[in-house]
Parts: C-alpha cells; sequence; structure tokens
C-alpha cells in the first residue's frame, strides 16, 4: 500500500481539485475560482496517495482570524484520521503565524462534518439562516470557530 503524504498544493493541482469538488461537494468551485485561490499563497494542502489527491484543505487566511474554506476526503478513504490530520496542520500552521481563530460555516445536516469539527474543538457559534443553496430551496448553516492559541480563549 502507497504512503499518503501530505502537502502544500500549488496552481498546477487546480484540475484534481476540481474534479473532487464536482464528485464531493452539490455546490463545487470552479476552475477559476481554484484557481484564483491557489495564487493568493493562503493555506492550501493535499493527501497524495501514488500521485493522485484523496483529500484537501482551503483556507482563507487574514492577520488575527482565518475560514476554513473546504476540508474534504474522498469517500473511499474516509473514518481513517485524513480529515483530523490536515485540519491538525493547518491549526499549528496558523499558530506559528499568530492567527487567534479559525471559523468555518457548515450545512447543519453534514452529520459527519460537525461530528469531525467538534472533535477538533470548534465550538457553535450560532445558526445562519438559509446560507445554503440546496435541493428545492435553502439550508441553514452553522457557524463554528476554534481557538488557536490559550490566549485568545483566556481573554474571552
Ligand atoms: C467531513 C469529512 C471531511 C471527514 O473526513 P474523514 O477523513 O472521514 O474524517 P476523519 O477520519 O478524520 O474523522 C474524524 C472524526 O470525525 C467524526 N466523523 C467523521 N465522519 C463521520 C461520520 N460519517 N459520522 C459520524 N462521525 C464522523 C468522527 O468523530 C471521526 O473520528 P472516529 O473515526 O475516530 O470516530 C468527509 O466526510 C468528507 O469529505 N465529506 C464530504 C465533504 C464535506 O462535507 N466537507 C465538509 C464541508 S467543507
Amino acid at each position: 500500500m502507497s504512503r499518503i503524504q501530505l502537502r502544500p498544493l500549488s496552481l498546477d493541482d487546480a484540475p484534481q481539485l476540481l474534479a473532487l469538488e464536482q464528485t464531493l461537494f452539490d455546490d463545487p468551485w470552479s476552475l477559476p475560482a481554484l484557481e484564483r485561490f491557489l495564487q493568493r499563497g493562503d493555506p492550501a494542502l493535499g493527501l497524495e496517495e501514488g500521485g493522485q489527491l484523496v483529500g484537501y484543505l482551503l483556507c482563507g487566511k487574514g492577520a488575527d482570524e482565518a475560514d476554513l474554506l473546504r476540508v474534504a476526503v474522498r469517500a473511499e478513504k474516509r473514518r481513517r484520521g485524513l480529515a483530523v490530520k490536515l485540519l491538525q496542520h493547518l491549526f499549528k500552521a496558523l499558530e506559528s503565524a499568530g492567527v487567534g481563530a479559525l471559523y468555518l460555516e457548515v450545512r447543519l445536516s453534514n452529520e459527519a462534518a460537525i461530528a469531525c469539527y467538534q472533535g477538533q474543538g470548534f465550538e457553535t457559534l450560532g445558526v445562519r439562516k438559509q446560507y445554503y443553496p440546496a435541493p428545492g430551496g435553502r439550508e441553514d448553516a452553522m457557524l463554528m470557530r476554534r481557538y488557536l492559541n490559550a490566549a485568545e480563549r483566556a481573554a474571552d
């Protein structure tokens, strides 16, 4: 069995990312959106096995705060700790960069992702009504936050 390696994503990965987006999400990012993101230099991590991406994470980074935009793992590779591996690498990178908190929105119906985020220390802040497009209407989002260093948490 080949090893799964974590590495930063580059512009060359955009076509593979597009294919994953279209497989894994109902509202996939477009190729131009992925290319624009990859050129920004914000955190973009991939998990590669035998030359193929099996998971990835995209994060928008500001000076003090960051937004988790995507984390996804191929269906046949799930429940092996790969999302956690991506998230924990991101937490360390953001902490080193002095970022205090990581925010995200997630569909209320996405129980797997919510369980994963809760297990990684995210807390629920509230619900954004009708935030996502959904078949036959719109779907609410849960807003979550994870502090990235003890000082921020103590100041809350
Ligand atoms: C959410 C997602 C990224 C999780 O990836 P994963 O690699 O399977 O997650 P992990 O193996 O690291 O799981 C960590 C923990 O999350 C929880 N979890 C993950 N999938 C779960 C599921 N289907 N049901 C319940 N809990 C789940 C568990 O607590 C799990 O720990 P455990 O396996 O020891 O019980 C994956 O299901 C996915 O790609 N979903 C489609 C894309 C998506 O919705 N992304 C999130 C929004 S951007």
